[in-house]
């Protein structure tokens, strides 16, 4: 039999969240497949492999019970589920996220939203725009899109915040869970709540497709699974705008032919490929089986790194820079296989049609004053946790 892949021992989690892109660069050429004994994973840094893992997911299951996520939603999510129970929730949201109705019920929408948040933000100071505009517009979005917009902004993002932490809390800690504990029990009281409005006035938001669905799936299934878009459907969008706005204030010359050419969609697509708003995945290994010649054993738990994946030398020529107009290749930021983001084309209308070309138009002058005060973070998620801006 083939060995199992190398162990390290010396990678630590403080430095992932630090910065893992130089440790990504080093194993994509040293140890590809390498067991990490700080995530208790093992790792894959090559774009091929990451792909294939989330394209077989037959023998890489969702279903993983060694992750917190469980306990963090109370439930077992669409995100954890394989197969026909999968594509069952999965279908159940669909409509609120068909293009159509993307276009004709969100974007007008999320237009009202972004002028009046782009508005409220003062001329000539230095602002720092993750709580400011990013946060709340990617929260309100959500709000809209979930039909639970009785929800302030605040909650949103500290509900989000929450529920993410407790997914992440592999130490198994209690405070986490306490915490997500009482924000279950406030989004399930918010939840009950609008049943009335929602059965008496259906609309395409994902809550009301789901309660008045012919053949609904459980109510507490509809629960969790609009917990699992309010854990992943605020900071990837907020991250992504943030990071997009640090690569193109760096890079004033790709920000001139952007305007120039409108190429926002284009800034966009750079920009999630750069920084991975998500930028791991776990899968369950169902089969003993071979990943570049190393044993993976049936119940080890690999971990997708596509962070690592949209830098691969493979596949992109110096990935580690922003580059809008680098030829154009597919990148993994929205995953693959039958777990694909589901709201991939929101987001990019979001981010890319509505707010960047408004923010622009506001404040064509802007700048990043001190790069050094633009603070980086995250290993699971990833984006600037504080990015301030001059507005002008
Ligand atoms: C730039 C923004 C976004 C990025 C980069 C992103 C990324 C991802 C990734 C990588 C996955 C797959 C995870 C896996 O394979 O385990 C995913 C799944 C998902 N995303 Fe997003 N996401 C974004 C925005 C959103 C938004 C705005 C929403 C909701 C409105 C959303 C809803 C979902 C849902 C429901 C899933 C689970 C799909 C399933 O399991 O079938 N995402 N996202």
């Amino acid at each position: 039999m083939s060995d199992l892949a190398p162990l390290d021992e010396s990678i630590t989690l403080q430095q992932l969240d630090e910065d893992p892109y130089p440790i990504y660069q080093r194993l994509r050429n040293e140890a590809p497949v390498l067991r990490v004994k700080a995530t208790g994973r093992t790792m894959l840094t090559k774009a091929e492999d990451t792909k294939y893992v989330k394209d077989n997911p037959e023998l890489f299951s969702s279903d993983d019970p060694n992750t917190p996520m469980k306990r963090a939603f109370q439930a077992h999510t669409l995100m954890r589920k394989d197969g026909e129970a999968h594509m069952r929730e999965r279908m159940a949201m669909a409509p609120a996220f068909s293009p159509k109705v993307i276009r004709t019920d969100w974007m007008p929408q999320y237009m009202r939203v972004a002028e009046e948040y782009v508005a409220r933000l003062p001329r000539g100071e230095i602002v720092d725009l993750f709580p400011a505009l990013s946060g709340p517009y990617a929260a309100r979005g959500l709000g809209i899109l979930l039909g639970i917009e009785e929800a302030s902004d605040d909650d949103l993002q500290r509900w989000s915040q929450t529920l993410i932490d407790a997914a992440g809390n592999f130490g198994w800690r209690d405070e986490p869970f306490e915490k997500s504990d009482t924000a279950n029990a406030e989004m399930n009281t918010l939840f009950d709540s609008l049943h009335e409005r929602h059965l008496a006035e259906p609309n395409n938001s994902a809550l009301s497709v789901m309660l008045n669905a012919d053949d609904p799936i459980e109510t507490t299934q509809i629960y969790s699974n609009i917990k699992i878009a309010i854990g992943g459907g605020i900071n990837e969008p907020r991250d992504a705008l943030n990071t997009i706005l640090f690569g193109l204030l760096t890079n004033p010359d790709q920000l001139r032919q952007v305007k120039q050419q409108d190429d926002w969609e284009r800034a966009f697509e750079e920009g999630v490929r750069w920084v991975a708003p998500i930028q791991v995945s776990s899968r369950l290994v169902m089969e003993d089986t071979e990943i570049r010649g190393f044993h993976i054993p049936k119940g080890d738990t690999v971990m997708t790194i596509q962070a690592s994946a949209n830098r691969d030398e493979d596949r992109y020529e110096d990935g580690e820079s922003f580059q809008v107009y680098r030829e154009r290749q597919s990148h993994q930021a929205f995953g693959n296989g039958p777990h694909f983001c589901q709201g991939t084309h929101v987001a990019r209308r979001a981010v890319a049609h509505v707010m960047l070309p408004m923010l622009f138009d506001r404040f064509p002058d802007m700048t990043i004053p001190d790069l050094d005060d633009v603070i980086w973070r995250g290993f699971g998620f990833r984006g600037p946790t504080q990015i301030p801006v001059k507005l002008q």
